[in-house]
């Protein structure tokens, strides 16, 4: 049976959230509109018509949830600073009660004995910088550096760990190419421009935190997936590897000072005409301290000739007959493994963080109590993974349950539930799940 002793004395354990899933009160106490808030309201964008407007309130129960926090027995609480809460239009003129909230947020924590780990940019962009073009404007680079300085400068005497952005793949490729998630945008060529600003903010972030948060512990955190060829066929073969350079190398490689991975996916070097700063490597490089991987399944891919550019599809679990989450996402714990290991081979990382992982389950409250044995056996599979990589000597040094309760997934809106802690969206009510004694018995151990 896997002990959390296994992992050593200083393997660091935690439990992440993030501001639009959680907070509720979007639209008070002096917060912006985010494109979330805007695109929720959008007919059809979010499964059932649901917005994050009072999500689990943690807003005004975040005492509580942090001693939650504890007292399941994490170390770590990982939370995101809402930009529209703490800069209304995204730049100018600061919210007082939002820096007022995220000082009390950080406060609770150090009084429970967490350790904040803050993420700077968890997907919700103040809506007015929506209006001037979000990431696919030069301009919202110098909007970023400003909310990270206001960020650093105010809560960095009391918050040393810092994320810049959380999987700047998914909030380019659903949102800015996809359209699936806020803004809505579609195309390749907004889904390039923002890639490159995003990259651009991500190692300027690291940069402004460097200087202004003396013993910072800086990071970024990037998803991540195995790609698997459906076939070994040349056609497969080759459709994977396009896949792998945009899911897991468009982020990573820039900011290990590689540059783009053009070279493997020439469609790429069409797109970066329009950017004169494109192959700039050094402003798109930092040193970071840790790279966070968030990662929850593989992909199956097969080449496909009528899907534009990549020229492959994904081959799904369900028709794969593989064991699969209520996401659909595969369930394979081998290729958790394959691909920390994958990331783990390029030199100058110092060391891994996985800050997400986790599974969206059916679950149901009985009285007091939700059995979900799925998901305790997700997260057996998954740790146990996870040891081996580090017996074998790769540097990760902790491990973020996805997540402390069920809260608003994104397009999916409440109704995927990846919780620790089964939440009645209509009372508020938090109530334990079976996984959450789990990891409090395995945290024990
Ligand atoms: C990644 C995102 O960071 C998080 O916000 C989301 O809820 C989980 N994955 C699950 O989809």
């Amino acid at each position: 049976m896997i002990k959390a002793s296994d992992f050593g004395p200083d393997f660091l354990w935690g439990v992440a959230v993030a501001a639009t899933q959680i907070e509720g009160a979007a639209d008070s106490y002096g917060k912006g509109p985010s494109i979330w808030d805007t695109f929720s309201k959008r007919s059809g964008k979010i499964k059932k018509g649901h917005h994050p407007a009072t999500a689990c309130d943690f807003y005004h129960q975040y005492q509580s949830d942090i001693r939650l926090v504890k007292t399941l027995g994490f170390k770590i609480f990982r939370f995101s600073i809402s930009w529209p809460r703490v800069l209304p239009f995204g730049k100018g003129p600061v919210n007082k009660e939002g820096i007022r909230f995220y000082h009390d947020v950080i406060d609770e924590c150090l009084a429970n004995g967490l350790v904040p780990y803050v993420t700077l940019y968890h997907w919700d962009l103040p809506e007015a910088l929506e209006r001037e073009g979000g990431w696919t404007a030069f301009s919202i680079n110098h909007a970023f550096n400003e909310f990270t300085t206001l960020c650093a400068r105010t809560y960095g005497d009391k918050v040393k760990n810092w994320i810049v952005l959380n999987e700047p793949f998914g909030f380019t490729s659903l949102g800015y190419m996809l359209g699936i998630h806020a803004p809505g945008q579609t195309g390749l060529t907004s889904f390039f421009s923002a890639v490159h600003h995003a990259a651009i903010a991500q190692a300027d972030g690291g940069r402004i935190l460097r200087s202004e948060v003396p013993g910072a512990n800086i990071g970024t955190s990037f998803s991540c997936s195995e790609v698997v060829p459906y076939t070994q066929s040349e056609a497969d073969v080759m459709a994977a590897s396009r896949f792998d350079c945009l899911m897991n190398r468009l982020f990573i490689e820039p900011a290990l000072g590689m540059g783009y991975p053009e070279t493997d996916w020439d469609v790429m070097e069409k797109f970066t005409i329009q950017h004169s700063t494109w192959r700039h490597t050094g402003r798109l490089s930092f040193d970071f301290d840790f790279i966070g991987l968030q990662n929850y399944f593989p992909i199956t891919v097969k080449y496909n000739p009528f899907v534009p550019i990549l020229q492959a599809w994904e081959v799904k679990a369900k028709s794969r007959k593989k064991p699969h989450t209520a996401m659909g996402w595969e369930i394979n714990a081998d290729s958790f493994y394959n691909i920390i290991k994958q990331f783990a081979a390029y030199p100058n990382i110092k060391n891994i963080m996985i800050t997400e992982n986790g599974a969206a389950c059916h679950d149901k409250l009985t009285g007091n109590c939700v059995q979900d044995t799925e998901r305790i056996e997700y997260f057996r599979l998954y740790l146990g993974a996870l040891l081996k990589i580090k017996q074998e000597g790769i540097n990760v040094t902790g491990y973020m349950a996805w997540t402390l309760m069920d809260n608003f997934e994104w397009a999916e809106g409440f109704n995927a539930r990846f919780g620790l802690v089964y939440n009645d969206f209509k009372t508020q009510q938090r109530t334990i799940k079976d996984s959450g004694y789990w990891f409090q018995e395995f945290l024990k151990s």
